[in-house]
């Protein structure tokens, strides 16, 4: 049966990577394998409808087999004080798909390792996987808002965990470690947050059940520093949502460019959606300059995670490895290549 892809290509560059994937796709699995069909998210969302995420995208992301997203948000939207704003149209997407697990893998190429602001030596040979819990935490806890209170303004999120969501991210957290080196840091705050000391129970619970795989707690704190001085430290890092999104925005210095990392969201089920980490980078949007690797990496994903086509996963790892080995560079990367060449590049060493 021909497999349903949709695609949301957003704001800013979104679109411009967005299709670049899909070329290199194509290229992999044949033009007609997959049906795709496009849908709004995100600001463009907004101006069309009013709202960013109509009933009509979320319904098609639910049916779909793989959804593949460049980036939404922009100036345009940003407004402290709007009502509606982009990244409402991805969190309630997220929602709306139940996928509670971001991964996020952090691979240092040793071409790249020069191009990190840290020095190679340290960023050499990391290879890393980032679990961040998506769906629950800081971004969804109620109550959430801001409320009068006895005539003052308060502005209120709340962190709260249910032992459930612990558990089903922290089992597939060791799942992803038992392929690989069998580590799994814990990221949390358990010396202050209440929230955190539930994580780290029901995660020493859950680990009964993988007796190859070596647990281990760091604090929030902690992990930021480690990340930055050691990150050959860590395997597996499996964390909530809040300092999920943030280690990650750290973790991608490591890799030379945000521009490089893929991220895959997964939920029980084998739909998921396949984003960039990078978000719509206003300030080159339209130039075609951006990087399209982070984009081409989460397809991989998505062929492995939910198409079951690891071989052609593992094509396209292999041809963006070769083509950065020989020498490919996007602006990011310190180079002159444009998102179009630099796809032709990986297309040619497919
Ligand atoms: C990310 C982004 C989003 C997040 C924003 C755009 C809402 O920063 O995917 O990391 O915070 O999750
Ligand atoms: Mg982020």
């Amino acid at each position: 049966m021909t497999k349903n892809i949709v695609l949301l290509p957003g704001d800013g560059i979104g679109p411009e990577v967005l299709n670049e994937a899909v070329k290199v796709l194509k290229s992999v699995v044949g033009e007609n394998t997959f049906n795709f069909e496009d849908h709004l998210l995100g600001g463009c969302s907004i101006d069309a409808h009013g709202t960013a995420l109509t009933d009509e995208t979320l319904k098609a992301c639910q049916m779909a087999d793989a959804v593949m997203l460049g980036a939404v948000g922009g100036p345009k939207w940003d407004d402290p004080a709007a009502k509606i704003r982009p990244e409402q149209g991805l969190l309630g997407l997220r929602k709306g798909m139940a996928v509670f697990a971001n991964l996020r893998p952090v691979k240092v190429h040793l071409d790249l390792a020069d191009a990190s602001p840290l020095k190679a030596e340290i960023v050499r040979d990391v290879d890393m996987i980032v679990v961040r819990e998506l769906t629950g935490g800081l971004y969804f806890g109620t109550p959430k808002g801001r409320f009068m209170e006895d005539g003052k303004e308060k502005g209120v999120d709340t962190l709260v965990y249910y032992d459930y969501e612990v558990e089903r991210i922290v089992r597939l957290a060791c799942k992803l470690a038992e392929d690989r080196k069998g580590k799994v840091t814990s990221v949390d705050k358990a010396n202050v947050l209440e929230s955190s000391r539930l994580w780290r129970s029901v995660c020493v619970n859950t680990l009964a059940d993988f007796p190859n795989i070596e647990l281990e707690h760091m604090l929030v704190d902690a992990a930021s520093m480690r990340l930055i001085s050691n990150p050959r430290h860590f395997d597996v890092m499996v964390t909530e949502n809040m300092f999920g999104d943030i280690l990650t925005d750290e973790a991608s210095v490591l890799a030379g460019s945000m521009g490089m990392l893929p991220s895959a969201s997964l939920g029980e089920g084998k739909n998921g959606l396949y984003e960039p980490i990078h978000g719509s980078a206003p300030d080159i949007a339209g130039k075609g300059i951006a990087n399209p690797v982070g984009m081409i990496l989460s397809t991989a994903m998505m062929l492995r995670y939910s198409l079951d086509m690891e071989k052609e996963a593992l094509m396209i790892e292999a041809a963006v490895e070769k083509a950065i080995h020989e020498g490919a560079r996007t602006a990011d990367l310190g180079g002159t290549l444009s998102t179009t060449q630099m796809t032709e590049r990986i297309l040619s060493a497919l």
